[in-house]
């Protein structure tokens, strides 16, 4: 028997496939998740964003490879840069990244679904918890 967990992301690997080679994806998430509040686009004031959006790519596959079992070193280090003491990325703007990231994600990738949304939210909840947790 495969796990939940191998499913959800089997799911999400194909969806990611789906909207991680076009550059729009990115720029419409950062361009929403900027929109939802004035202290996230003031994080953002001095930022490369054709270079964010690139590390963010990065960063996606990271939380899904994570609750596959990889090792949470990258994680980790994602933690370290938005704790206090680095961007101070506050734990309650997580929720907004996800919700950000789901509205993108319906918006493009052409067989979004609610069971495609689901195994989503599943696939990237450990992940953000442990860089939400360091904080
Ligand atoms: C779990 C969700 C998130 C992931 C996977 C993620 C991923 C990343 C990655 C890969 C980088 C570049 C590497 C680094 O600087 O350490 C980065 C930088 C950054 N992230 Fe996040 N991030 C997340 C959530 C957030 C949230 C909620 C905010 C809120 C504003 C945020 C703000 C920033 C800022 C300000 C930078 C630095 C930008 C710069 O270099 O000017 N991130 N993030």
């Amino acid at each position: 028997m495969r796990s939940v967990a191998s499913k959800d992301s089997d799911i999400v690997f194909q969806s990611y496939g789906r909207c991680c080679n076009n550059e729009i994806f990115f720029i419409d998430f950062y361009d929403r998740f900027m929109s939802s509040s004035p202290a996230i686009f003031e994080r953002f004031r001095e930022t490369d964003m054709k270079q964010q959006r690139h590390l963010l790519r990065n960063g996606i596959m990271q939380l899904v490879l994570y609750s596959r079992g990889m090792s949470d070193a990258k994680l980790r280090s994602l933690g370290k840069s938005h704790d206090r003491h680095g961007y101070n990325i506050r734990p309650e703007w997580y929720e907004l990244w996800i919700e950000a990231l789901i509205a993108t994600l319906r918006e493009h990738d052409p067989v979004f679904s609610p069971e495609v949304e689901t195994a989503w939210r599943r696939a990237i909840a450990p992940g953000v918890e442990l860089i939400r947790g360091a904080y």
